[in-house]
């Protein structure tokens, strides 16, 4: 299995729905792909990890960076895993400020994003998200 992590800048128009339906999207296709992930949103950048089966993982990255949605991706991880870190999200999202979108997935605002994030997952990678996270 691969982990790709990647940041992108959200596009100036987008909009809280806009979120919502890439999720809807996301969480029904992955779930047919076998790929599970994580979606960070600080309100400017998103910051995703995707997984699942290498060559699935590749094909859904080169569909994303399409996405008008946002731009200027940077893959920051690229690597072979024995475990997912995201085992039971199809995809699953966690955004720092605005309102709470509204997905049943989505946490809410206040709740701290390590109390959301799977206590097994690599240290490097929850601490990846939670800096990410921390930067307005
Ligand atoms: C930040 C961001 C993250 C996305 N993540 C996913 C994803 O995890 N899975 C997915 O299928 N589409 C994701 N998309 C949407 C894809 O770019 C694309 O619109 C979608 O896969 C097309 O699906 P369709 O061919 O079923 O219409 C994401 C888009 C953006 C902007």
């Amino acid at each position: 299995m691969y982990l790709l992590v990647y940041v992108s800048t959200a596009s100036d128009d987008l909009k809280v729905e806009d979120v919502g339906h890439i999720l809807d999207v996301s969480q029904s296709n992955n779930y047919e792909r076998f790929i599970t992930g994580f979606l960070a949103h600080n309100g400017r950048h998103f910051m995703q990890a995707i997984e699942g089966e290498e060559g699935e993982v590749r094909e859904l990255y080169d569909q994303i960076r399409r996405d008008h949605r946002h731009s200027g991706l940077v893959q920051i991880v690229g690597e072979n895993i024995t475990q997912r870190a995201f085992p039971n999200w199809s995809m699953n999202y966690y955004r720092v400020d605005g309102p709470a979108a509204t997905t049943s997935m989505v946490v809410r605002r206040d709740d701290p994003v390590d109390s959301l994030l799977p206590k097994e997952m690599p240290r490097e990678l929850m601490h990846l998200f939670t800096r990410f996270l921390s930067i307005r």
